[in-house]
């Protein structure tokens, strides 16, 4: 393995009882990447991160952890990590100072270099004004950054973090994100959210879960060109005409545009403008700008705004996991469900060529592994939360992260 990769999954399934959590996951991250781990409620991003950071095994597969194999070095790969699990298990009844001191003493940090790395973690997440406050006071947002400092407390090369920013205010939501882009100048970090401009912001790099698979994986520039599709934002201006024919109402904009060959979707978009704000949408291949300034001109509309660019994440997010939705919903999958596996199949292609295709959901390779019973897997779970193994650093957070 190369030395640069810092964490490494490979065909990670999971299972609790008759529930697929994971199914065949891989992926890798390097040296100093920032990655974006999104993917709908459920889709199995928690439970990645929890065998990652050893709280729980997978029922098949391997993960790596700077070449230390989770299962069988847990010591040495949670040494390399700081975790944030999705609800940070924090003592409410210390204040701030001992929590931390507790966080690093745990990690077997002499007082010395606790109080060096102390500064930098006061001054890194925003502690200065709450250290002497107990936990149970504090605001969410807070609570998240004490959060990220006992993760960050012994200086770990790589950071786990699982919606480090859910239920935050936009204001904390923004310092917690800047913190984590300062922590990512030097650590590598793997960042779930649910929120798409997050990852545009903080990440260069996605990887999308969808019912427990990769269906993306790569530079966020070219998931956004997985769809294949581009997005023209054309803005006409609803009040003023150059010729005589009285302002455009946005019907007449609209229709227009359906006229265009190559434009394949029309939606109006908000605007606080007075103007008429249009997305449209068409080939990868084609480029309809020329039509559609054309067009402004033959109808004698002021055009405000004109560009062409990569359909956004959103849209491509709302694409690859639309089927996980329909379930959810109590729709039956219909066509636009099975495009939606064969997408998902697809795309794991592109990044894990291997065995996850083919098969999937009823395939007896991988049941033939576990034809076993549920209790097996449920056992399996139990053995993961109790932490048997591993009273040692962590145990704290085990077990709070467990409610
Ligand atoms: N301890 C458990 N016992 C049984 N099922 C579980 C357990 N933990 C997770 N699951 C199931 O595994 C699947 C994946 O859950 P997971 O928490 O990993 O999703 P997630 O992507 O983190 O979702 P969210 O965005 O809601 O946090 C879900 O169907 C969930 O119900
Ligand atoms: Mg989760």
């Amino acid at each position: 393995m190369a030395t640069d990769v810092m964490i490494a999954a490979s065909g990670l399934t999971k299972r609790f009882g008759s529930v697929r959590a994971l199914d065949k996951v891989s992926f890798e991250v390097q040296k100093g990447e920032v990655v974006g781990f999104l993917g709908p409620n459920g889709a199995g991003k928690s439970t990645t991160m929890r065998i990652l950071t050893c709280f729980i095994s997978p029922s098949a597969g391997t993960a790596k952890v700077r070449g230390h194999d989770v299962f069988e070095e847990p010591l040495a790969v949670r040494k390399s990590l700081g975790y944030l699990p999705q609800r940070a298990p924090l003592y409410t009844d210390m204040n701030v100072y001992e929590y931390l001191q507790f966080a690093a003493s745990v990690r077997g940090l002499d007082d010395s270099t606790f109080r060096k790395r102390m500064k930098r973690v006061v001054e890194v997440c925003g502690l200065a004004q709450t250290l002497g406050k107990d936990i149970g006071t504090l605001s969410h947002g807070f609570r998240q950054r004490v959060g990220l400092g006992q993760a960050l407390i012994h200086d770990p090369a790589i950071l786990i973090l699982d919606e480090p920013t859910s239920d935050l205010d936009p204001n904390e939501k923004a310092e917690v994100l800047k913190y984590i882009k300062e922590i990512g100048q030097d650590r590598t970090i793997l960042l779930s959210t649910h929120n798409l401009s997050e990852v545009e912001e903080a990440c260069a790099r996605a990887i999308i879960i969808s019912k427990g698979r990769v269906v993306a994986d790569g530079p966020l520039d070219d998931i956004r060109a997985k769809t294949g599709a581009v997005r023209y934002i054309v803005t006409v201006d609803e009040k003023k005409t150059l010729k005589n024919g009285g302002a455009p109402k946005a019907a007449e904009v609209k229709a227009a545009l359906e006229a265009i060959d190559g434009a394949r979707t029309i939606r109006e978009l908000p605007t606080d403008e007075t103007a008429h704000k249009f997305e449209v949408g068409g080939d990868k291949a084609g480029d309809l700008r020329r039509e559609l300034y054309g067009l402004m001109v033959a109808k004698g509309w002021i055009l405000l705004e004109l560009r062409r660019e990569a359909q956004s994440l959103d849209a491509v997010f709302r694409d690859l996991t639309r089927s996980d939705e329909r379930l959810d919903r109590g729709y039956a999958p219909d066509e636009d469900d099975d495009s939606d596996d064969d997408d998902a199949t697809t795309a794991a292609d592109d990044d894990d060529s291997d065995d996850d295709d083919s098969d999937d959901d009823d395939s007896d390779d991988d049941d033939s592994d576990d034809d076993d019973s549920d209790d097996d897997d449920s056992d399996d779970d139990d053995s993961d939360d109790d932490d048997s193994d591993d009273d040692d650093d962590d145990d704290d957070d085990g077990d709070k992260d467990k409610d």
